[in-house]
């Protein structure tokens, strides 16, 4: 099996593949997964594609890989596996982290992956009738480090060069300020049918639903978070909110987890960029 590094005139290859799986087809996701990490693929006889799947490498230790997607047309024939096991040697020897559909799970486990917790998408329109005043700020250019610095001790490994693009893309990024100090931000992108909330990083559960509010508020439409499953009490107060579970996916890792501060990381990016 021939697998090619991809560009971005691949881009509307993979945005097929994803409607040929009945996924959303989130051109905007795919724009930023092509400019933070590496796409790869395999091709058809006639030069389209058959499969693909992006790797995003946070420094040497971690990285994320994701949207793998094979088409229906060629399922079964190995197109899966050999990605991921292009994309593990490419990323050793740092630690492979991923957010599986049930699909992908048995694929993985068979290639050394672990379930690591579930992870609940929530979706819904935020119907919270806010009595206090916001808590978080709108952040400014200058709160780039700081959010970094914060990221990177939660996450436990550096996303800058992800952050700084996120941030562009993003509706609005929030900060919590303690004494003059960020101890928490969160962002809002637009996609296809929704608009996602992540990550959420908040020095405790009061910090995060300020947040979420925050951003939730200015949102016009549906919002989408993907929370971790031990973030239970977030998960009652969301569905108070009018948010419900639409999907579960398994959190997996192939290798050690970044030490970092995850009770502080209440909502990843998204499933792509973990
Ligand atoms: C998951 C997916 C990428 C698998 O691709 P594939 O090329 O068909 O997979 P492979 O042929 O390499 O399969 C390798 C093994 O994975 C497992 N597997 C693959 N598809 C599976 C499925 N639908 N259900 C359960 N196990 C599956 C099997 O163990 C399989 O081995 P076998 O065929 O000998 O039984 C493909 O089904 C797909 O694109 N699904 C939709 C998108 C998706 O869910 N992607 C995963 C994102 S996390």
């Amino acid at each position: 099996m021939h697998i090619e590094r991809l560009t971005p005139n691949d881009l509307a290859g993979c945005v097929g593949l994803a409607v040929d799986r009945d996924w959303q087809p989130e051109e905007p996701k795919w724009r930023l997964l092509f400019g933070v990490g590496d796409a790869y693929g395999v091709r058809d006889e006639q030069g389209g594609l058959a499969g693909c799947a992006v790797l995003t490498r946070y420094g040497p230790s971690a990285a994320v890989l994701s949207n793998l997607l094979v088409a229906r047309r060629h399922e079964r024939q190995g197109i899966g596996a050999g990605l991921v096991r292009h994309v593990l040697a490419a990323a050793a020897p740092a630690t492979t982290l991923l957010y599986a559909t049930t699909e992908g799970r048995e694929l993985y486990r068979r290639l050394g992956f672990e379930d690591v917790r579930t992870a609940n998408v929530w979706v819904g329109r935020f119907g919270l009738v806010r009595v206090d005043s916001p808590r978080s700020r709108p952040a400014i250019s200058a709160d780039l480090g700081p959010i970094v610095k914060l990221d990177s001790e939660v996450y436990g490994v550096d996303r800058a060069h992800m952050l700084a693009r996120l941030f562009s893309a993003a509706e609005q990024v929030r900060v919590l300020e303690e004494d003059g100090e960020i101890v928490g931000y969160a962002t809002r992108y637009a996609s296809d049918d929704w608009q996602a909330i992540g990550p959420v990083v908040a020095p405790d559960e009061d910090g995060a639903q300020a947040l979420i509010t925050d951003l939730a508020e200015g949102a016009e439409g549906p919002v989408r978070i993907d929370l971790l499953d031990d973030q239970r009490n977030l998960g009652e107060w969301l569905t108070g909110c009018g948010l419900a579970t639409v999907y579960q996916a398994t959190f997996m890792r192939h290798g050690s987890i970044p030490e970092g501060r995850p009770a502080q990381m209440f909502a990843p990016v998204g499933h792509a960029l973990g």
